[in-house]
C-alpha cells in the first residue's frame, strides 16, 4: 500500500488498485499550502465526521473527481443537499463492499456537527480491507475500550492515529490504542497544525518505542509505502 500524507487528518491510500481519500483540509490548513488539491484524483473520499477541519476540501475534489464520497448518514444527506449525489451512507458498526475494498465503521469518541450548524450525526473511524491487506483509521477520538474490538474484524498492516491532545488522544493514548489494536506501524495526524495541538515529536515517537511500536510523522506532501 502506498500512503500520501496531506497535512492535519488529510491522507491518500492506495490499496487494492484504488485510490482512497481520507479527511480532506488542505486550502485552509496553512502547513499545506504547496498542495494543489486539483491534482487530487480520488477513487473514494471517506470522512470520519462533520468537522471543518475533516471535510473543508471535500465539495471540490469531489466535483473534480467524480469519487463515491463514504460518510455517516447524516453527512451524506447534507452533501446531497449541497449538490454531491455520488455519495454511499453508512454508519457505526456497518460494513459494506465496493468490490476492491470492504469498509467497516468503527466507533470513535467525539462530535460531529457540520459547518454551517446543521447536526452532523456521530463520528466514525474506518477498518478498510483490501487485497494488498487491512489498515485503520480512528477519525478524531479518545482512547476508548472500543478499540480492543478491532483485531476481532481485520489483521492490520498499519494503522492511523490522532497524536495532538486537546480534541483528541495524545500520543501516550495512542500508542496504548496501537496495543489495543495489535498494530506495531502506527501514521500520527491531527497534531501541530494549530496553536492547541502542537506536539513535540521526539517525545510522540518515544511514548511508542516505549511500548514496542513506532511513530511514523510523514512530510506533508511526502508518499510512503507501507
Ligand atoms: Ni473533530
Ligand atoms: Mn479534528
Amino acid at each position: 500500500m502506498k500512503l500520501t500524507y496531506y497535512g492535519h487528518s488529510c491522507f491518500m491510500v492506495e490499496t487494492s488498485g484504488k485510490k482512497l481519500l481520507f479527511d480532506p483540509f488542505i486550502t485552509y490548513n496553512d502547513l499545506a499550502k504547496d498542495i494543489d488539491i486539483n491534482k487530487i484524483v480520488p477513487d473514494f473520499i471517506l470522512l470520519s465526521h462533520g468537522h471543518s477541519d475533516h471535510i473543508a476540501d471535500c465539495i471540490a475534489i469531489a466535483e473534480n473527481s467524480n469519487a463515491k464520497v463514504v460518510c455517516n448518514w447524516e453527512i451524506h444527506e447534507w452533501l446531497n443537499k449541497k449538490g454531491i449525489h455520488n455519495t454511499h451512507p453508512m454508519n457505526t458498526g456497518g460494513k459494506w463492499n465496493f468490490g476492491a475494498i470492504t469498509v467497516k465503521c468503527t466507533a470513535a469518541q467525539h462530535s460531529s456537527g457540520l459547518p454551517d450548524g446543521s447536526y452532523g450525526g456521530n463520528p466514525i473511524g474506518f477498518i478498510v480491507t483490501g487485497s494488498d491487506g487491512s489498515f485503520y483509521y480512528s477519525g478524531d477520538t479518545s482512547l476508548t475500550t472500543d478499540m480492543t474490538l478491532v483485531p476481532k474484524w481485520a489483521k492490520l498492516n498499519f494503522a492511523v492515529l490522532p497524536i495532538g491532545d486537546n480534541f483528541t488522544m495524545d500520543a501516550t493514548d495512542a500508542a496504548a490504542c496501537a496495543g489495543m489494536i495489535d498494530c506495531k506501524k502506527i501514521i500520527g495526524v491531527h497534531y501541530d497544525t494549530f496553536g492547541y495541538i502542537k506536539i513535540d515529536h521526539e517525545k510522540a515517537k518515544k511514548a511508542f518505542a516505549d511500548k514496542g511500536a513506532e511513530l511514523l510523522l510523514i512530510k506533508i506532501g511526502d508518499t510512503i509505502t507501507i
